[in-house]
């Protein structure tokens, strides 16, 4: 098993807006299903939440859920609720990993803020992607950001594999996500060079 972390984030380093991502990228999700599918997505209470309720538990993945608010009546029999914020014990347990993961597939963190950061030390392997605004003048902003990611990879990861995807948007019916669309965005991997020494 490897403990990967999948994150976007725009240039400035913001990752939400009032409990949703700033920006419209399908093709981005895309590549988050992709890579994510077959394996274990371990998520916070708020970003469980905020994903639409037909997508909600994320189908083809166990999903595990960080809550001590949330009861199981609420999440359903699919999901595994961990309500202890020792995210480490969970995984690889003081003799054996929680009965219900699956240890020969990948595990990932999918967000939020607060489950990165304390997930951040752990990790082998972060997915980046970079949601690079192409409207001139305009900025992506938003109200959650993850600046310690930046510290992080420049200390302890190596840069690996790295993928600007241009997409063609052309919107036909015009919404209210259209104006949130990027169609620039770079995927990045980093590898773990150094674990922290406590
Ligand atoms: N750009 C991206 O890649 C990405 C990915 C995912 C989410 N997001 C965005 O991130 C934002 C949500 O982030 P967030 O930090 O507000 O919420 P979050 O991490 O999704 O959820 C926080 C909640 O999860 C529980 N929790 C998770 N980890 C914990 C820990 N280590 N210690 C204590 N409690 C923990 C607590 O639930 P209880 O209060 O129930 O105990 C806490 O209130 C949204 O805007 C979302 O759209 C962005």
């Amino acid at each position: 098993m490897a403990l990967k972390m999948i994150v976007a984030t725009t240039t400035d380093g913001i990752i939400g807006n009032r409990n949703s991502l700033p920006w419209y990228c399908p093709e981005d999700l895309k590549l988050f299903k992709e890579k994510t599918m077959g394996s274990t997505v371990i998520m916070g209470r708020k970003t469980y939440e905020s994903l639409p309720p037909s997508k909600r538990p994320l189908p083809g993945r166990k999903n595990v859920v960080v809550s001590d608010t949330l009861h199981l009546g609420e999440v359903g029999p699919d999901v595994v609720l961990w309500d202890h914020y020792d995210l480490t014990s969970f995984l690889f347990g003081y003799e054996s990993p929680h009965p219900e993961i699956d240890m020969t597939k990948d595990v990932w963190v999918i967000g939020g803020r607060m489950l990165y950061r304390s997930m951040l030390k752990h990790v082998s392997e972060i997915h980046h992607v970079e949601i690079i605004s192409t409207v001139p003048y305009s900025k992506i902003t938003g109200d959650v950001a993850f600046p310690e990611l930046l510290d992080e990879l420049r200390g302890y990861f190596k840069k690996g594999r790295s993928v600007l995807h241009s997409v063609n948007a052309k919107p036909v019916n015009l919404n209210q996500n259209d104006t949130k669309r990027v169609n620039l965005f770079r995927e990045t991997v980093y590898h773990r060079d150094q674990f922290h020494v406590e």
